[in-house]
């Protein structure tokens, strides 16, 4: 890994507060921000100041430290203290409504809450630590998504990828694009192709950054060509992340992933999902049970602050598709890939 992305460590509990690099400017500015309260946290993952799922998990769970640290200062009983801190902790997983890590982090944070012994300072404590190892475990387990994902890559691959699924979409080291890191490391002749992602350019803005930034072969296409490069020979396998993915398999990524896994199924071309456990829904049978999120009309009609379509047209956003499973060759975790029928082998990694 560079040297740049090696030291990324895209969201952190330091000082008593929770310092991630602010998504929204990059790549013309590469920034920190500091977030200090559970409103602000809510405000940075709504407005994806930090976003990706599993980042915007560690998000959740730091904003449920930041607000008992509020808390505390309210001279609260230790009942009320636990009562206002999970109705917090329900507010801070409505920031976003797709992406299931945010809901199984802030989960988390209300098991410690629930089940703790200690006094309102070591509550807080144990919400602190457990922030901290959540962040250190999603870079363990990226690394071995990763490893796992590199066995699948063929010698000298074309990968295409949609969206950011990158060290700035999680802790550090990615999913999608740890498929691609680890692949890299053992063979420099793999390459990329990117997406570019409308309309919040993801894949332009984040992963051209990261990759390149990697010394890894990396090709910019807009997301209506991925079809054309299919048809010519020049994409061997995708690997795309996920936001949530259902019992079944289906799985719900970045609006267009729909799309290049139709196109990839039509070319014969495998279509990997790569994705920690954590974004595994086992409450919710298929794909269309997951809640998509509908995002702002602006982030269509304009570009950089200026309208690029008639001011009166009508717009829908939504920010997210769900692929149905029959289109998805594997499933890459922490715990292997998984392959269909999603139902059982789903099953069977939770049980290892
Ligand atoms: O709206 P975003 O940028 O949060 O969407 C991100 C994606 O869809 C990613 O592919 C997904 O969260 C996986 S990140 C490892």
């Amino acid at each position: 890994m560079s040297e740049f992305i090696s030291k990324i460590r895209t969201i952190q509990w330091v000082d008593n507060c929770s310092r991630m690099v602010d998504q929204t400017v990059v790549p013309y500015e590469f920034k920190y921000v500091d977030i200090t309260t559970g409103q602000q946290m809510f405000d940075a993952i709504k407005t994806m100041i930090v976003r990706g799922a599993p980042a915007i998990g560690i998000a959740g769970a730091h904003g449920v430290v930041l607000y008992a640290m509020e808390l505390e200062k309210e001279n609260l009983s230790r009942d009320e203290f636990i009562k206002k801190l999970l109705e917090k902790a329900d507010y801070m997983a409505t920031s976003r409504p797709t992406a299931v890590n945010l809901m199984w982090a802030v989960e988390k944070q209300k098991d410690i809450i629930k089940n703790s012994k200690s006094d309102i300072p070591g509550i807080i404590e144990e919400l602190k630590q457990n922030g901290i190892k959540l962040e250190n475990e999603d870079i363990e387990i990226n690394k071995k998504i990763g490893d796992y994902g590199a066995e699948v890559v063929p010698k000298g691959a074309s990968i295409l990828t949609h969206c950011n699924a990158g060290a700035l979409a999680t802790v550090g080291y990615g999913t999608a694009l740890g498929v691609v890191r680890s692949a890299f490391a053992k063979d420099k002749t793999i390459q990329v192709f990117a997406d570019e992602t409308r309309p919040r350019q993801q894949g332009a803005r984040i992963t051209t950054l990261e990759l390149t930034m990697d010394g890894i072969p990396t090709t910019l296409i807009t997301d209506g060509m991925c079809s054309y490069f299919m048809k010519k020979g020049m994409i061997d396998m995708v690997v795309v992340g996920a936001d949530r993915i259902a019992a079944n398999g289906d799985t719900a990524n970045k609006i267009g992933t729909y799309t290049v896994a139709i196109a990839a199924k039509y070319h014969n071309i495998p279509f990997y999902i790569a994705a920690p456990l954590s974004t595994i829904d086992t409450s919710i049978k298929t794909g269309d049970e997951i809640v998509i999120e509908e995002r702002s009309r602006e982030e269509v009609t304009h570009i950089n602050g200026k309208i690029i379509c008639a001011p009166e047209v009508n717009v829908i956003n939504p920010g997210f598709d769900v692929t149905p499973h029959e289109l998805i060759t594997g499933i890459i975790t922490e715990k292997g890939i998984l392959r269909p029928d999603y139902k059982t082998s789903i099953k069977e990694a939770f049980e290892k």
